[in-house]
């Protein structure tokens, strides 16, 4: 993680102590733990009937590696994971908050899970430079999906994995991703934006683990419903949705809360907690008590074409800005 322009270190340390333990991540532990939920579901009735052995999947999301989710609350997030030994880790999207500056902390963060790691990128990847998120998430060892899917073989399973790329920078594409995928196999979707789920379900994609709303970070009074549902529109702010015992058209899609936040990181209220949640895909829904039952979608309220024209305009704009600050630096010798 990179030191801030006074010397010290974003949360607190000096910035020589920082610097030794970006040497060693693993020093990173040795700090308080922040709390971090630890949730757990089972797959759906279609991947019961699909796997003779049930897989692992460990799903993270919203990491925003940077100065208000520092590397004591990443690498916390990591080690909850390893404990777990999951078969797979998952991270849907929004790996930075604004800029490339941490993008050293991110590859740290990735390469320390144990397991192997596949995820999707988000609309802060998109607006911080999906190129160069692309190359350090791979220089780590993760394989990111855009707009494509991946067959694994874990516990002697195959499992495809399907990946949309981020809806709400206007960059997904459903078709695209689910071209070629084979319905006689198991399958999981990862998608930013939850509502991309309505369009994988009818393809053969009974299960989407999604981010986004970071659980709108304040649940008390369900002020998150309020603010994310009923004033910016979703469809699904946190948890499990849908069905995962009805054939498609019907599917389930999961909202993680997210480990990080890329403005405030206040967090109030049970179901705001950062999450890390494991699908035991395999078990039969009800096969283990649960953090909650399915819920209702909200009605929600799509984005105009107009509105999704401007989110791409705007991911334009902050990549020209960004070549004319390196060319301007090229220039100069800064
Ligand atoms: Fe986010």
């Amino acid at each position: 993680m990179a030191a801030s322009r006074s010397g010290a270190h974003s949360d607190g340390l000096p910035a020589k102590l920082a610097r030794a333990r970006m040497l060693n991540p693993r020093a990173w532990f040795d700090r308080g733990a922040p709390k971090i939920q630890l949730r757990r579901f089972a797959g759906t009735a279609r991947h019961q009937d699909q796997l003779s052995s049930p897989i692992c999947v460990a799903h993270l999301t919203d990491l925003h590696v940077g100065r208000v989710t520092p590397m004591p609350v990443q690498m916390a997030a990591v080690d909850l994971v390893n404990r777990q030994d999951p078969d797979l880790v998952v991270i849907t999207g929004d790996f930075v908050c604004h800029s490339q500056e941490y993008l050293d902390a991110l590859e740290e963060v990735i390469a320390a899970f144990d397991a192997p790691v596949i995820g999707v990128l988000g609309n802060h990847d998109h607006w911080s430079g999906a190129g160069e998120v692309r190359r350090a998430l791979r220089r780590a060892g993760m394989e990111v999906l855009d707009n494509a899917f991946t067959t694994m073989t874990l516990q002697r399973e195959r499992l495809q994995i399907v990946g949309v790329d981020d809806a709400y920078t206007g960059h997904a594409d459903v078709a695209r991703a689910t071209k070629g995928l084979r319905r006689d196999l198991p399958i999981l979707g990862l998608s930013h934006i939850a509502e991309e789920s309505e369009r994988l379900w009818p393809a053969g994609v009974p299960l989407v683990l999604s981010g986004h709303t970071h659980a709108g970070q304040v649940t008390l009074a369900r002020l998150n419903e309020l603010a994310l549902g009923r004033l910016v529109g979703h469809r699904y702010i946190h948890g499990l949705y849908g069905s995962r015992r009805h054939p498609e058209p019907e599917g389930a899609v999961y909202v993680g809360a997210g480990i990080g936040a890329a403005v405030i990181p206040l967090r109030l209220g049970e179901r705001a907690r950062r999450e890390v949640t494991l699908f035991e895909l395999g078990y039969p829904p009800g096969a283990f008590d649960e953090d909650h039952t399915p819920q209702e979608a909200l009605p929600g309220r799509p984005p105009s074409e107009r509105k999704i024209q401007d989110r791409q305009v705007a991911v334009a704009r902050k990549q020209a800005r960004r070549l004319r600050k390196a060319s301007k630096k090229g220039l100069f010798g800064d």
